[in-house]
């Protein structure tokens, strides 16, 4: 699957960026002609981390020993060696599949095939057709994604969690506030706001997008109400569209404890016709993706920093009918993960592995010269591999398996029983919750994978 890890204007052709996702050190840098490359951001030499390395010419410079690695990741200078020296062959970093689109960097994680073979981007009409003017930032949280996503893919937390801060003031104004009053009874109809109705959940054809609609609003009142359509797409997008307001953000899984959140923010409609220039209609954007990052998030990551389990998955949520989206979500990825690990095993048992050694001192050797990275399936690499992992090493652990994310014990605390929901809906709108979170086990063997490629 393919995900994004980066804002497209934050990787310049100036200096490499080192980042870290789906467990993996990686680099992103651009060529001589502009396109994006991505690779492992260990210098296969003596280890040195690429991030803080510069570019030279079409290749990126390690910063230890002046090593230059070209986009395919072939090395081709060792500058103590000279000019002509011969390059064994194993000094090589990984190169991952990579595009751009979106206004984001997108890495592919998966099953390796040929790049005309690899799908398209998962991305709903929501993002497609969008050509309105926006801003997006990132900022990173120790948080796993799952929780993240499950936060943002309901609106009934709000009127709970983002009520305290000063700045919360321009949402109950400008939301939930009447002309009448001029907003200043934005705090009073915030607060009655408790009640989902009319929640309805689409799936797209492709199964890999859910269109969650709902009004949000008081019980007693239910046409003092805000419309929400919130979209989600796997592997990490959820997308937030109401009639004053539209967002998206993408939680890119930094590795089991931390997630990338990218937000963006969409110009407002309404200021259209008195912002007349496209940059303060920009700035508008800006100033909002802001106060998300020092207002909203931080509000959202208290409650986030202290939710057991870590990470969500079948089993772990006690879901009422409301939660259908997030129900959807942990069914379908706890699907995909289980799909993925089949897959891989039967990769496995077929694939002719070696321990990875290259000799009793680790010197760099002409193994697999070919200039790409070894790419075998992660549980046989760890099985056999010897600890001392050389060069060439490119996909350990997890992601060698093709969806659900290098990261994600889906269950790490299975509590064993399996469809946490179905209770009670009073309004016949159970749908999809009795049969929206798998049993325990199902996804309980992917935390297993992880232990074993930890150990
Ligand atoms: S560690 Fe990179 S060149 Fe030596
Ligand atoms: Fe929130």
């Amino acid at each position: 699957m393919w995900y994004p890890v980066a804002i497209s204007g934050d990787v310049t052709d100036k200096k490499p960026k080192g980042i870290r996702r789906l467990g993996e050190e990686l680099v992103l840098w651009r060529d001589l002609d502009g396109n994006v490359v991505c690779q492992g951001a260990r210098c296969p030499h003596k280890g040195a981390w690429l991030g803080d390395g510069r570019m030279k010419g079409n290749a990126i410079e390690c910063p230890y020993h002046g090593f230059l690695f070209n986009p395919e990741g072939k090395c081709t200078l060792t500058p103590a060696m000279g000019r002509d020296a011969r390059i064994p062959g194993s000094l090589k970093v990984p190169v991952y599949p990579v595009r751009e689109k979106h206004g984001l960097i997108w890495v592919w994680w998966g099953d390796d095939r040929p790049e005309s073979e690899l799908p398209e981007i998962i991305a709903p009409r929501e993002i497609k057709e969008n050509d309105r003017v926006y801003d997006t930032i990132s900022w990173n949280k120790p948080v796993h994604y799952t929780r993240y996503i499950e936060s943002v893919q309901e609106f009934y937390h709000v009127t709970y969690v983002h009520r305290d801060h000063w700045l919360n003031w321009l949402d109950f104004m400008f939301l939930y506030g009447t002309k009448k009053k001029f907003g200043l009874d934005g705090k009073e109809n915030y607060l009655k706001a408790t009640m989902i109705h009319n929640h309805h959940v689409e799936t797209d054809d492709d199964g890999m997008t859910f269109r969650y609609s709902f009004d949000h609003g008081e019980e007693d009142n239910p046409e003092r109400s805000i419309h929400y359509v919130i979209t989600f797409s796997f592997p990490c997008m959820v997308h937030v569209e109401t009639e004053a307001f539209a967002t998206t953000s993408w939680f890119s899984p930094i590795d089991d404890d931390h997630t990338e959140h990218i937000f963006r923010v969409y110009e407002f409609p309404q200021l259209k016709p008195i912002l007349r220039h496209e940059k303060l209609r920009r700035a508008m954007s800006t100033l909002q993706c802001y106060l998300e990052k020092y207002v909203q998030d931080p509000q959202d990551y208290k409650i986030m920093a202290r939710q057991e389990p870590r990470i969500s998955g079948g089993g772990v949520n006690k879901f009422i009918p409301v939660d259908e989206m997030n129900a959807k979500f942990i069914k379908t990825r706890a699907r995909l993960l289980r799909e993925a690990r089949e897959r891989r095993e039967g990769v496995v048992g077929a694939a002719e592995l070696s321990d990875g050694m290259v000799g009793d001192l680790d010197m760099a050797t002409d193994e697999a010269g070919s200039g790409q990275p070894d790419q075998r399936p992660a549980a046989a690499e760890t099985k056999r591999r010897a600890p001392a992992r050389s060069n060439g090493r490119s996909r350990n652990g997890s992601h060698a398996n093709g969806n659900g994310s290098a990261n994600g014990n889906a269950n790490a605390n299975g509590n064993g029983h399996g469809s946490a929901n179905g209770n009670g809906n009073g309004n016949g709108r159970a749908k999809g919750n009795g049969e929206a979170v798998p049993a325990a086990e199902e996804v309980e063997g992917w935390s297993e994978d992880r232990a074993a490629a930890r150990s």
